[in-house]
């Protein structure tokens, strides 16, 4: 009886870790779905993402300015001057896993860049792009 609740416990555990693991696609698939509510027709490209990532919008800074303008190489913070670890899934298994760090740094430097929130076609643009890295 007691190991039948242990295992169950565990089973359980299992379960909601599987359901907060994200995976890039999962992230594709969200901001797809988002941006098809604007636009029926919206597909993400790769080479808009790759274009938008590398271009600034009317600001200082874009997205390569502390990327850099390789996404599977180390970038580096342009104030603070700190590393930043690759963006590419390719390179860095944890980029776009946790809807936390993906929800909290798309706001913040997407402020930054250009002056807004990003639309959810411009960030499926982004990580089409990035996961299209190296492959
Ligand atoms: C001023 C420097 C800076 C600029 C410009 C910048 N970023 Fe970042 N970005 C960071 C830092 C710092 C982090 C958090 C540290 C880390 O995750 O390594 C981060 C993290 C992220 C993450 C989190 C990814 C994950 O899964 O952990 C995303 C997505 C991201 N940036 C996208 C962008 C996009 C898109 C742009 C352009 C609109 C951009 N960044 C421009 C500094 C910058």
């Amino acid at each position: 009886m007691k190991a039948k609740t242990t295992l169950g416990g565990a089973m359980l555990m299992l379960a909601s870790l599987a359901a907060t693991a994200a995976q890039p696609a999962d992230f594709l698939a969200r901001f797809e779905r988002e941006a098809r509510q604007a636009d029926g027709a919206f597909a993400a490209s790769p080479a808009r993402g790759e274009a938008w990532f590398q271009a600034r919008h009317g600001r200082e800074w874009s997205c390569s300015t502390c990327h850099t303008p390789d996404p599977a190489g180390r970038g580096k913070h342009a104030v603070t001057g700190k590393p930043i670890e690759p963006m590419a899934p390719v390179a860095n298994p944890e980029r776009l896993t946790s809807d936390r760090s993906v929800d909290k740094w798309f706001r913040r430097n997407c402020r930054d860049v250009v002056g807004r929130e990003c639309t959810p076609a411009e960030k499926a643009d982004v990580i089409a792009y990035l996961m299209r890295v190296g492959s």
